[in-house]
């Protein structure tokens, strides 16, 4: 059995998909969660892009511990010294540096000869060799660029000290044969690649990531990337929760060991969904809701005599739970903090009591709180309390079939300032958000609405996600409440303030572009 060591980027390359914007809080506790599940290599981010995304790394390289945490860097030491900063702390740092390689990139994008780009590699590397143990080098479109020369560069990067070699498919356009061709051409070209551990990456354009990943991994990768649930720029990155059960599986086939706790990827792929807000389709592979469900009676009559008959991976492997009913009414402190610590959360005392005190409430309205309330609640808490933001008070609408919708809103503009207004609109949640411009006096242009139920029953919690628009940053809110205008109302607002956070800490996006 070969071990493949698992390279998670949905905190980089995956919070690159479009409407994604995580906060500080979000993001750590993803990695917490990525920890858990027995990711060896999480990266968190690209340092230099922004003072906020640095931070974040940096917190993340500080709590981690089991896993390494990696950042991303271009070719130029501004980037490498801004990686270092944040990721020092680590228990396992590591660099994460790239420059693309392929003739289309070299002519139109870096200006720059086939000489010109190894040597900006090679310094890069040389470079980051003074601060970094462990430095991963990546051939951006490594898939397009001519093969003799990729052999050359990635033979020069190993000499400068790259540990790891990344062969990205950034635009999602190789087919799994020719990208096994591709690794075992450097294993036979590459005089010193013996060094250095081989890593697939691979863009989804095609619908081809994963498959790409496992044709990698059968030619020779030891290392394989990509996000949760898939997300990630344009089509998105190989779904990693797929290659794992895949690998083992198919353990007779591809003969791979792994890290990865099994158990946890079902809580893992709800976290990131909830907190990207980007939905897992139904029918996705290993997580969709529908992935464990047998509808034609040939096949559910074939599962009842013996499971095995249509069903190759079983619900509990990945952690899918049918009867998660875990607290009520009258559960008591204790049994709550207990629970909150076996789903992963290690929260300060003046958390655990602010949630306990929404658990009571919640618990007199829901008759029975699943695993999925009670991650709900705590990332709810986590929503509240930036500094400078807006806080809804209290909301009143009025709908009837035959009126005009009205909705009254009071906010906390947290410099202890209320506001209250009132506005109609031609529906409740027009109104709602009509009234909402109007107390945040801004323009801002609702770009997306979404509502799903956080789990089953007439009195589940609703989960409402929206894109907006504020003035010519575009940003994501998600909202959770019983009722469904509370919990619209409150993504909106909370679409708002993280436009205002972003303002403040100047971290928009800087999509890397050496
Ligand atoms: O897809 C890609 O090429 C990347 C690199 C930055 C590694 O994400
Ligand atoms: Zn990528």
């Amino acid at each position: 059995m070969k071990k493949v060591n698992f390279f998670d980027t949905t905190l980089r390359d995956g919070e690159q998909s479009a409407g994604v914007n995580l906060t500080q809080k979000e993001k750590l506790e993803i990695a917490k969660q990525l920890e858990r599940l027995g990711m060896d290599v999480i990266e968190a981010g690209f340092p230099a892009s922004s003072k906020g995304d640095l931070k974040s790394v940096q917190e993340i390289a500080r709590t981690v511990r089991s896993s390494s945490v990696t950042g991303l860097a271009r070719s130029v030491q501004s980037d490498i010294d801004a990686a270092w900063e944040a990721l020092k702390d680590g228990a396992h740092p590591r660099l994460h540096v790239f420059i693309a390689t392929s003739p289309i990139h070299r002519q139109y994008k870096l200006k720059m000869t086939e000489d010109e780009v190894i040597e900006h590699a090679v310094r890069s590397v040389q470079y980051a060799s003074k601060y970094f143990p462990t430095i991963q080098w990546s051939a951006e479109d490594a898939c397009r660029t001519e093969l003799p020369y990729l052999a050359k560069i990635v033979e020069k990067v190993i000499d400068a000290g790259a540990n790891v070699i990344n062969i990205p498919d950034t635009v999602g356009y190789i087919t799994p044969q020719e990208y096994g061709k591709i690794f075992e051409y450097l294993k036979n070209n590459v005089p010193n690649i013996d060094r250095v551990i081989l890593s697939a990456h691979c863009h989804d354009d095609l619908g081809m990531a994963v498959v790409n990943s496992l044709s990698a991994i059968e030619h020779g990768a030891g290392q394989v990337e990509g996000t949760i649930n898939g997300i990630g720029e344009r089509a998105g990155n190989a779904a990693l929760e797929e290659v794992a059960v895949a690998l083992h599986i198919r353990k007779d086939h591809f003969q791979a060991e792994t890290n990865i706790q099994f158990q946890e990827i079902k809580r893992t792929s709800d976290l990131v969904s909830k907190l990207t807000g980007m939905i897992v389709p139904p029918n996705k592979a290993v997580v969709g809701k529908n992935a464990f469900a047998h509808e034609s009676g040939i096949h559910q009559d074939g599962v009842l005599k013996e499971k095995t008959t249509y069903e190759i991976i079983s619900p509990e492997l990945v952690g899918v739970t049918t009867n998660n009913l875990v607290l009520g009414k009258h559960s008591g402190r204790h049994a709550f903090r207990v629970k909150l610590q076996e789903l992963g959360f290690q929260l300060e005392e003046s958390v655990m009591n602010q949630l306990f005190h929404s658990f009571k409430q919640l618990s007199e309205r829901k008759k029975e709180l699943t695993e999925e309330d009670l991650v709900a609640l705590v990332l709810e808490e986590q929503l509240k309390g930036d500094e400078g933001t807006y806080e809804l008070v209290s909301l009143q609408v009025n709908y009837g079939t035959e009126g005009v919708p009205t909705a009254t809103v009071t906010l906390n503009d947290q410099v202890g300032q209320i506001i209250q207004e009132a506005a109609t609109g031609n529906g409740s949640v027009e109104a709602i958000y009509n009234t909402l411009e109007r107390c945040m006096k801004q323009s801002i242009t609702l770009l997306d609405y979404r509502i799903q139920s956080n789990s089953s029953g007439r009195d589940a919690l609703a989960q409402v996600y929206v894109k907006v628009r504020v003035d010519d940053v575009e940003t994501g809110g998600r909202g959770i409440a019983q009722d469904v205008l509370e919990a619209s109302a409150k993504a909106y607002i909370n679409a708002v303030n993280r436009a205002i956070l972003m303002n403040h800490t100047k971290s928009k996006k800087v999509q890397p572009t050496l």
